[in-house]
């Protein structure tokens, strides 16, 4: 059973999984309106890869006898300077989220809850290999600069990233 403190404090990790799966779809859209097909795509993915961690919030919060609340939509910005600030942005959420879930991971212990501290240990990993993946992309854009040609490549590169599934669980093989 889970404390109230630790409810809360996990429906608040829902409402900012649901917060990343908005944000990380306007990118996409943004990036679909540019012509960049390839970021579109890879970004259309992480939005669903947090849709799914905000359902894998939801599901063990009820499944502990507690209730996952789904929290309104806020808007996030329509339109961004540059693929490259796009990234930067990820990276910076990211970074973010592995704060809140180093925070929700110190209240169980807390709260000697050693079930949702064994349940987090996935958010833990994700947030290691997502940080990993937004600071190579980052790299990668310093390396373009403003160059025309390099940012095709690079969105042409993100199409096979995506389409190959190394942007996280969406792109398992098909059976
Ligand atoms: Fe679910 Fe990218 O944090």
């Amino acid at each position: 059973m889970l404390s109230s403190k630790v409810t809360s404090a996990l429906n608040k990790q829902i409402e900012m999984e649901a917060f990343s799966s908005q944000y990380y779809l306007s990118m996409a859209s943004w990036a679909e309106t540019q012509g960049l097909n390839g970021i579109a795509g890879f970004l259309y993915k992480h939005a669903d890869e947090e849709r799914m961690h905000m359902l894998k919030l939801i599901k063990f919060v009820n499944e502990r006898g507690g209730h996952g609340i789904v929290p309104a939509l806020k808007q996030p910005p329509a339109t961004f300077k540059s693929v490259k600030a796009v990234f930067e942005e990820v990276l910076k959420h990211e970074v973010k989220v592995t704060t809140e879930i180093n925070n929700l991971v110190e209240i169980t212990l807390k709260e000697k809850d050693y079930t949702t501290h064994n349940f987090l240990q996935w958010y833990v990993s994700e947030q290691i290999e997502e940080e990993a993946l937004s600071r190579q992309i980052v790299d990668k854009m310093k390396l373009i600069g403003e160059d025309k040609g390099g940012l095709y490549f690079f969105d042409r590169d993100l199409e096979g990233i995506a389409a190959s599934g190394s942007a996280g669980a969406e792109g398992k093989p098909a059976k």
